[in-house]
């Protein structure tokens, strides 16, 4: 991870007076060598959005139908439910083609990758909710997405909505009949589209807005390696051991994932090597604070500390701290607590090392980590376990105000 963000250096720049630094940002450099595709080319992902559904989320707008919508497909849940009846034809028919695994989709590892997620679920899901979903808050194009669009007003339920893509996806009967993912990634393709025509009529949002439409397949990307990527190469360091099989499983389900949301072949890294070198080029460098990544972060953060799990704040802001370095801490001003810090930083390891089986001693705040474990876990079970508790609904418009 860098040490300053691209975006801080150009303002840097700027405010240095030094024209070239803040020009356009770097161009794109990352060959489609390194995708499914294979093919040596250059093509920016930046630039690259979903036509098809965004014309068809254009149209549910235009029709005023997204209220019956919502309520058409919420007994749309399993990989192999028929689609529902209520729903506009043109909106059907797109499902129709895109409600499938594609051609290429290998259900061997599909397979491998649930019985991979039911080993790790626990460290997935704290990478997950404390790492990405933190992480989110200083991703600057996502952070404002969130904040402009309805879920940004009421965060609480929008992580409950977001937790679901995780849990439908870390099941164990992700790709089943009876698993719900593939309708799961359907529904958010569609919220993204949605939100794709909602945003730009937003003067909040448009205010510091640096492309013409949100959510291309570039920032859908940057998201993908703040979560997959970014797990992946938490477990290596936390000393857990992967086969390459699992690792490859749980690449080809992100491979597969990323497809279902809109991304082209071109673009989706090939290997976990690739994902490292795309992540370096679209990630790390972009990271920074706004003003409403930090109103996001503080509610997160107030989500899984007391009173909704009952860890303390201390706790919870130096798991941040430790899961994703002290300048994102500084960045959202996460209060210090060294006594914390050190009992985390000396104690994960050996508590991760006891549980996997690579050390005998539990180390004195294993209890602190079990529960911090569980509970994380239960903010997706809670979810999860009933899929009609927190259905994915597309938004009629942006956040009020
Ligand atoms: C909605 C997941 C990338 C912005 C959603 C939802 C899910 C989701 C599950 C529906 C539930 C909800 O409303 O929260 C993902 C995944 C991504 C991704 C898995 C990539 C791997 C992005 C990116 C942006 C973004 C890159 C913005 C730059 C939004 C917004 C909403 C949304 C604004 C709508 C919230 C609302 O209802 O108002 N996303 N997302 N997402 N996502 Fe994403």
């Amino acid at each position: 991870m860098g040490n300053i963000s691209r975006r801080r250096l150009l303002s840097l720049g700027a405010a240095l007076g030094l024209a070239s630094a803040a020009a356009a940002p770097e161009a794109w450099a990352w060959s489609s060598a390194g995708s499914l595709a294979g093919v040596d080319a250059v093509t920016d992902p930046f630039q690259v959005w979903d036509p098809e559904p965004d014309a068809v989320a254009a149209r549910l707008l235009a029709d005023g139908v997204i209220p019956a919508v919502n309520t058409a497909w919420r007994s749309w849940t399993d990989n192999a439910d028929p689609l529902p009846p209520g729903m506009p034809g043109y909106l059907t028919s797109y499902l129709q083609q895109v409600n499938r695994l594609p051609s290429w989709a290998d259900a061997a590892k599909l397979a491998a990758s649930e019985r991979y997620y039911k080993r790790l679920a626990s460290y997935l899901f704290v990478s997950q909710s404390i790492g990405s979903g933190i992480m989110s808050t200083v991703i600057p194009r996502e952070a404002r997405a969130v904040y402009w669009s309805a879920g940004g007003a009421d965060m609480k339920d929008r992580a409950a909505k977001t937790f679901t893509f995780g849990y439908d996806l870390n099941s164990e009967t992700a790709w089943q009949p009876t698993g719900h993912f593939i309708v799961t990634a359907n529904k958010t393709r569609l919220v993204h589209s949605v939100v794709r025509n909602l945003l730009p009529t937003s003067a909040g949002f448009m205010e510091s807005a640096d492309q013409p439409r949100p959510i291309s397949n570039g920032d859908i990307l940057r998201t993908f390696h703040s979560v997959a990527t970014y797990a992946h190469s938490n477990l290596l360091k936390w000393g857990i051991r992967l086969s390459s099989a699992e690792k490859e499983a749980d690449l080809h389900a992100w491979q597969v994932a990323l497809h279902l949301l809109g991304v082209q072949r071109q673009f989706i890294p090939a290997t976990w090597a690739d994902c490292l070198a795309q992540a370096e080029h679209m990630l790390w460098p972009d990271l920074g604070p706004t003003r409403e990544g930090n109103i996001l972060a503080e509610t997160l953060l107030g989500y899984v500390s007391q009173p909704t799990l009952g860890l303390a704040d201390g706790f919870v802001n130096e798991f941040v701290r430790y899961l994703l370095g002290n300048q994102i801490g500084d960045w959202l001003g996460l209060r210090r607590d060294l006594v914390q810090a050190a009992l985390i930083r000396v104690e994960w390891p050996l508590y991760v090392a006891f549980r996997e089986g690579t050390s005998g001693v539990l180390p004195r705040s294993g209890y602190l980590f079990d529960q911090a474990l569980r509970d994380i876990a239960m903010l997706y079970l809670n979810n999860g376990t009933s899929p009609t508790q927190t259905p994915i609904t597309l938004p009629a418009a942006n956040r009020p105000g």
